[in-house]
């Protein structure tokens, strides 16, 4: 099969879908692998570390969408890659169709086979392709808090940790998944009075355990967040129904409760975001105001740090990558129930159920896809 790596062309996003070491593992079994010029600089991996593990290097995206079979990519694809797309090529990459209906209609005119990273699951539900990503995430969310709580970035001053006799900022994380549980372990870790809310009580059984004991796991009400909002330093949205939009828990009318100079970071804007005054940002712009809160809801935050993104991400897509090369993507569906639920779109069908209940979409079955 012939694999093409275009470099990621969203805002400051520094990672590449493989690195060279990924490259010399497909062409040992065979597989010809097209990479764009510099794809991987931006993550430490120059042209020749490509073409020394046995990549053709490439000049330009065009030329990499016209002779792939299958394009490996990081983030969705945006709005000036759509015409590059053939139809029947396999598109492997994020895609968090939910936060935009535009995208899902491009895909489904564009009559592509779209594998989404964030939906394969394994069976005891986790998301492997999306785990990784997250744990970056979640970490960073709170080096970005203690960033804006700074006076001169505009935050309310205060230090996470506190110190000896000054109370530590108070950190309110909704879901406690893999995001909230690395922003709870790293909040915990600088000392804040940390409160992670799920609605999984089994969770949070798990959470109280093994969590320190400046976390408290809570299940999130509105009361309860209308109650500690106006005394949140900062909010950490982190919820996920896997493949449909995010539900909202903290209103307009709840975030105008919280102090001046306080943060919002909304980690799960990706898909739609969970706090109802984000949108999304970019890197180069990373924040707004609402009421005097700073709000954070940069959907690629792990592309700010590349050199450790990369290789995580690579680590969890190539066992997948592999098996969708070696056998064709109808092939790896039928024998793996993971990679089928990646499968999204498939020749312009909807397949993902949330996805068509999203954006009241007809649903299509797989079975016809796969025949
Ligand atoms: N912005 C970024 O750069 C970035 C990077 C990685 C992940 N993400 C996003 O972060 C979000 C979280 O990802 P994750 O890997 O932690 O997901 P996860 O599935 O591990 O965790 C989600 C948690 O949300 C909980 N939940 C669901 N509905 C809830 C509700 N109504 N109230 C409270 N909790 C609820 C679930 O029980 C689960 O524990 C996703 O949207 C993901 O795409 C964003």
């Amino acid at each position: 099969m012939i694999i093409g790596v275009p470099k990621e062309i969203k805002n400051r996003e520094f990672r590449v879908s493989m690195t060279p070491s990924g490259v010399a593992e497909l062409v040992s079994r065979e597989h010809k692998v097209l990479v764009q010029s510099d794809a991987g600089v931006g993550s430490g991996f120059p042209n020749e570390a490509y073409a020394a593990a046995g990549a053709t290097i490439i000049n330009n995206a065009a030329d990499v969408f016209a002779q792939a079979d299958l394009i490996i990519k990081v983030k969705e694809p945006l709005t000036s890659e759509y015409n590059f797309i053939k139809e029947g090529q396999i598109i492997f990459t994020y895609f968090h169709f939910a936060s935009s209906e535009e995208l899902t209609q491009a895909m489904i005119a564009r009559k592509a086979i779209c594998i989404a990273y964030e939906t394969i699951q394994k069976a005891d539900n986790s998301l492997p392709i999306l785990t990784p990503m997250s744990e970056v995430a979640g970490r960073m969310a709170i080096q970005i808090a203690a960033h804006y709580l700074e006076k001169g970035n505009g935050g309310s001053g205060k230090l996470i940790g506190g110190v000896p006799g000054v109370k530590p900022a108070r950190i309110v994380i909704l879901g406690g998944g893999v995001v909230g549980t690395q922003a709870a372990k790293m909040a915990a870790g600088l000392g804040a009075e940390v409160i992670l809310m799920d609605i999984n009580l089994n969770r949070l059984r798990y959470l109280t355990d093994i969590l320190p004991a400046n976390v408290t796991c809570l299940y999130p009400t509105k009361a309860l967040i209308e109650e500690y909002l106006p005394y949140t330093d900062v909010l950490v949205g982190a919820v996920l129904i896997p493949g449909g939009k995010a539900p909202v828990l903290a209103s307009k009318a709840m975030i105008e409760t919280m102090p001046d100079g306080s943060v919002v970071i909304d980690v799960a804007v990706d898909q739609g975001g969970c706090i109802e005054t984000c949108k999304p940002t970019s890197h180069e712009h990373p924040i707004f105001l609402v009421n005097n809160v700073i709000h954070y809801c940069v959907p690629n935050i792990p592309g700010a740090v590349p050199a450790t993104s990369t290789n995580a991400l690579t680590n969890a897509s190539l066992p997948y990558l592999i098996q969708l090369a070696d056998k064709g993507w109808k092939e790896a569906c039928k024998q793996s129930q993971e990679i089928q639920k990646g499968l999204s779109i498939s020749e312009g069908k909807v397949i993902d159920v949330m996805l068509a209940k999203t954006f009241q979409l007809s649903l299509h079955d797989i079975t016809e896809s796969l025949n």
